[in-house]
């Protein structure tokens, strides 16, 4: 294969996105990161290399952060990143040329795609209509048939970031831009009790099966966080268990809204598709 497709996804929409590019790439292969840490699997072994993946807090997941990390690219020659998103501004490139850079690369083109958001913490959060995915759909196909071209043609591009920031006043943004992707990778995937499962959970073992990280495991029929495994925020569980018995422990939080609030996965993944990247 002369292109490799790495991809990560929680709840579908990074998924979908690595579908799409590698039906317009001939030659090209998906490859899940998950998997590919699980096994030890970091040389590239393509002509070209893409990375898939949600913004999360920011930044790029912890998994392809320790991905990135490892790998070993010497055979290849063409490097690119597309990050799917709920809205907000990006930083986390920088990260990825940060690790090409030192095995003498360079991440020659990025792009961001904006899509339903899969927060339930948020307390703007709210369930997309039909109507409103379906658009969103068109848009990320418009904007994939874009990046594919560009990709087939070994292209470089100057990329822009159109995402939302938080103020206008700079200082404010650059103490988020710091703060929270920092919290992302050293502090959310240790804390103790993030999660919890209320009394309505009904023991189907979805929250393990989807768990990318493989921190939850069924222990009488009821999900137990194990501590000794650190969680990658991907919020699979949380999203699709079928009773929303998940929520995310208020006591952590300033205020939680999961209760409250909807759940969100792609139209088009399902437990299993999340389960096949482990
Ligand atoms: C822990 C977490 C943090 C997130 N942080 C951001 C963020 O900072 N900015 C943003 O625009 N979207 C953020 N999102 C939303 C996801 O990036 C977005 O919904 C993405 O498309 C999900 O892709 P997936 O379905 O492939 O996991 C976050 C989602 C999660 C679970
Ligand atoms: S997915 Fe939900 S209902 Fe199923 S075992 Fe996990 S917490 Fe319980
Ligand atoms: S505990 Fe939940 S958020 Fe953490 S890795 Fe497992 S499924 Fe993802």
């Amino acid at each position: 294969m002369s292109i490799r497709l790495y991809y990560f996804s929680g709840t579908g929409n990074s998924l979908f996105v690595a579908k799409e590019l590698q039906r317009r790439l001939p030659d090209s292969e998906l490859v899940p990161i998950v998997k590919s840490l699980n096994n030890g699997s970091y040389k590239t072994e393509c002509d070209a290399v893409g990375f898939i993946f949600p913004s999360h807090g920011m930044t790029i997941p912890i998994a392809v952060k320790a991905f990135t990390e490892k790998m070993i690219v010497k055979d290849s020659t063409y490097f690119f990143a597309v990050v799917t998103r709920g809205g907000t501004v990006f930083r986390g490139f920088q990260l990825i040329e940060g690790a090409l850079a030192g095995q003498g690369k360079k991440l020659h083109a990025r792009f961001a795609i904006t899509m339903a958001t899969n927060d339930p913490k948020l307390k703007s959060y709210k369930q997309l209509s039909d109507s409103e995915l379906g658009a969103i759909e068109k848009d990320v196909i418009r904007e994939v048939e874009s990046i594919a071209k560009t990709i087939a043609g070994r292209e470089t591009n100057d990329f822009t970031d159109d995402g939302i920031l938080f103020s206008r006043n700079k200082t404010v943004n650059r103490f988020f831009e710091f703060l929270i992707p920092t919290m992302v990778h050293n502090f959310s995937p240790k804390i103790k009790k993030y999660f919890y499962a209320k009394e309505c959970c009904i023991g189907c073992g979805s929250c393990e099966r989807v768990c990318l990280s493989g921190k939850i495991k069924i222990v009488d029929k009821k999900p137990v966080w194990q501590q000794n495994v650190d969680c990658y925020l991907c919020y699979s569980c949380i999203n699709y268990c079928p009773t929303r018995a998940i929520q995310i422990h208020t006591k952590i939080w300033m205020k939680s809204y999961t209760e409250k609030n909807e759940r969100y996965s792609h139209p088009y993944a399902g437990v299993s598709d999340i389960e096949k990247q482990k």
